[in-house]
């Protein structure tokens, strides 16, 4: 049971890795959009996390406040993302940037969180 739930943190990581790696893309060639790859690591990221947040193998200890805010900040990234996909299609133009910023920064501080709290 241990070890499954280390494989599913991994694959936790590899959602995180996902997104934050698709905003990196983004940033240094410098096309500031959000894409469907970002998507995908945030939905893989949530379904291992809410995984994760069952108390499983037995006698584990979570910290629920700090899976909540993961949480609240999940959601306001997806939200980004969604509100973001959609004016890029709209326009055919980049997010503000201000918005792509949000996204990657909201990631970073998410994973710090989660390393650091
Ligand atoms: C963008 C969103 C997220 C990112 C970037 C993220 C990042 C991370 C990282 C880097 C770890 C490894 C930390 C360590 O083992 O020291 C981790 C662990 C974990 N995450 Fe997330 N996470 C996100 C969302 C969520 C959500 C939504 C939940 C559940 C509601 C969640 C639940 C957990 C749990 C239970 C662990 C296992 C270690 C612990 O208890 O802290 N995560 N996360």
């Amino acid at each position: 049971m241990e070890l499954l739930r280390d494989v599913v943190v991994l694959v936790h990581l590899v959602g995180f890795a996902t997104l934050f790696g698709a905003w990196i893309t983004e940033l240094v060639s410098r096309r500031f959009r959000v894409s469907r790859v970002m998507d995908y690591g945030l939905l893989v990221s949530l379904l291992s996390g809410l995984a994760l947040a069952a108390p499983w193998p037995a006698g584990i200890e979570l910290n629920y406040p700090k899976l909540g805010i993961k949480l609240v900040l999940l959601v306001i990234i997806g939200g980004l993302i969604g509100t973001g996909g959609a004016r890029q299609k709209r326009t055919g133009r980049a997010v503000p940037r201000a918005m792509f910023y949000a996204v990657g920064v909201l990631a970073l501080i998410t994973a710090g969180i989660a390393v650091i709290w």
